[in-house]
């Protein structure tokens, strides 16, 4: 039996996970998550430094409703997503992990925050019950979509991955971000375009940077025609009218899509690989899972539960458990370090 207590600070979403393994099962004892949507939200996006203070104020709140009915001294091992993400957050995060693995004198398991997007697929958000870890077919063919990135990988097993793509200016969800900004909607936009585009009854054809070019993404150009078409529209009507928002939400939101899944289906014919994961926030989105169970067909894909797609200290302690399962050796304390910037040979 091994109980692993995962934190997640990297970016707006304050989340502690407490598990228990036992070989190939899992049984989840707590998934607490606060998220800073409403201090972030005036701001049309995230600002770092009042995320670190956010989560100052939300871990020792969320680590105490665990402490209520777990003596945290039976945990076996910490596991802390170290990065990438937002410096002042992962420091913050740092600070409170670091004291108290010295405290409870445990070793940790740093776990980069794109692998966890991509562990996360092997679990699903229910509290109590033992569960088998699903497994999946390798090599696997991993693309991570969320606010903070775009990048595309080729893992051979659990531990073993190359780097495929990546986006070479904005990432797929910080787009959708943006065009909901244009359009006046709020944030996070990923959700709220997705529900304004269910409603859309035409569409606009926007371009597709990049597209025919290898393996890499590339969203700024098409942000910059999306204000652009924005702009045509509201010279020629004046305000934009709902039938025009949820137009202009299917169109952002379904180019976006077509480009990710035009390159997954360029490096499936590339590296053949036996399955397909989608991750990260951007994999919530009901639509993209739809449009890639159409294009991508003869392969298996994979999706993580639609709740555990955005950032969460569950996926953390998964990740944590994955890592024990294939026999990589935790951390102490003081080597433990964060980093806010993708590193990929910092991917284990
Ligand atoms: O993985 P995540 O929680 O944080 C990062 O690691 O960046 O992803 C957040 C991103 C945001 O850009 C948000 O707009 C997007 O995921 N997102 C969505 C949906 N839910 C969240 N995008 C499209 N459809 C959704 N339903
Ligand atoms: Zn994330």
């Amino acid at each position: 039996m091994v109980y692993i207590l995962g934190i997640e600070t990297t970016c707006d979403e304050s989340g502690i996970s407490l598990i228990e393994g036992k070989e190939k099962k899992v049984r989840i004892l707590a998934n607490e998550l606060r998220s800073q949507i409403k201090t972030h939200s005036p701001f049309g996006g995230v600002v770092p430094i009042l995320a670190a203070r956010e989560h100052k104020k939300n871990l020792p709140i969320l680590l105490k409703k665990i402490e209520k009915f777990f003596d945290l001294r039976k945990i076996d091992f910490l596991a802390f997503s170290v990065g990438p993400g937002l410096l002042p957050a992962l420091v913050q995060g740092k600070e409170f992990v670091l004291n108290l693995a010295k405290k409870l004198n445990k070793k940790i398991y740093p776990i980069n925050h794109l692998q966890a997007h991509f562990y996360s697929i092997v679990i699903k958000n229910k509290l109590n019950k033992w569960q088998k870890i699903r497994n999946i077919e390798f090599p696997s063919l991993v693309l991570v979509v969320s606010g903070g990135h775009t990048n595309m990988y080729f893992f051979e097993n659990w531990l073993k991955f190359k780097k495929l793509g990546e986006t070479i200016d904005d990432a797929a969800g910080e787009s959708l971000d943006k065009g909901a900004r244009i359009l006046g909607l709020g944030y996070p936009g990923g959700p709220i375009i997705e529900k304004k585009a269910k409603l859309a009854k035409k569409s606009y054809s926007l371009p597709k940077p990049l597209l025919e070019k290898g393996l890499n993404f590339s969203f700024s150009g098409l942000k910059t025609a999306f204000l652009e078409l924005v702009n045509d529209i509201k010279k020629a009507k004046g305000d934009l009218d709902e039938e025009e928002i949820s137009a202009l939400s299917l169109s952002l939101q379904k180019t976006i899509f077509e480009i990710i899944l035009f390159k997954i289906r360029k490096a499936i014919k590339i590296y053949q690989p036996k399955s397909i994961v989608i991750t990260g926030g951007v994999s919530a989105n009901l639509s993209l899972r739809r449009m890639a169970r159409k294009f991508l067909k003869n392969v298996k894909i994979y999706f993580p539960q639609k709740e555990l797609s955005t950032d969460n200290g569950l996926n953390i302690a998964i990740s944590g458990y994955i890592l024990y399962l294939n026999k990589v050796e935790p951390k102490d304390f003081n080597q433990i370090d964060v980093f806010p910037r993708e590193r990929s040979s910092h991917l284990l």
